[in-house]
């Protein structure tokens, strides 16, 4: 039973990391370049109608990845103080927790919100900021590029954490 459990949390824990990091992969190795080959037009309406569901989805992943991870860690960890803290495995796990709060973080305050005053300027009929967007574009960009490395530095921890798994 303890086994099916573990199961069904890696199980989930995984496709939840698969669906956050994946999608910021994504969009930084496909939607960006992709945008750039778009007339302005079209460009302006498809990011209307993108950024409201990004900026939904993916915390929505990055949540539930951090919520199940957690809940993989203190089962595989038993509850017990020495295993989940004492431990090469268990430190390199809080070690990912402390990465993935800074991706979210990050991913937050540097592409959720600017995402939001990118939209406001995309509603406006006629928006005459072009200088103001190109710097919320570019920060933007960067908050993924940032969340994007961090994730790929806690997928290697993940690794060498199941490795080495409380030996
Ligand atoms: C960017 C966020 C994360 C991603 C993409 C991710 C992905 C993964 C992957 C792919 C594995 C399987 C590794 C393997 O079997 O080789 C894994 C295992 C695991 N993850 Fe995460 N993870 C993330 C964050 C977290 C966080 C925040 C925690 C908890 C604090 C956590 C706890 C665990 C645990 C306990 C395992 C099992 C390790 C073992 O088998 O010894 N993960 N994760």
């Amino acid at each position: 039973m303890a086994d099916v459990l573990a199961f069904v949390l890696r199980f989930l824990h995984i496709l939840a990391g698969i669906a956050w990091i994946g999608a910021v992969a994504f969009s930084l190795g496909v939607v960006r370049r992709a945008m750039g080959r778009v007339d302005l037009d079209a460009r302006r309406r498809t990011m209307r109608q993108l950024i409201p569901v990004a900026i939904r989805y993916v915390p929505m992943a990055a949540v539930s990845t951090i919520v199940l991870g957690v809940l993989l860690y203190l089962h595989m960890g038993r509850f017990d103080a020495f295993l989940l803290t004492g431990t090469p495995w268990g430190r390199l796990i809080l070690a990912a927790l402390v990465f993935s709060l800074a991706a979210f973080a990050l991913g937050m305050v540097l592409v959720v919100e600017t995402g939001r005053r990118i939209l406001t300027h995309l509603d406006e009929p006629a928006c005459e900021h072009g200088p103001e967007m190109g710097v919320l574009q570019k920060r933007f960009n960067l908050g993924q590029v940032l969340a994007l490395a961090l994730g790929l530095v806690v997928v290697a921890l993940m690794i060498e954490a199941a490795h080495g798994y409380l030996s």
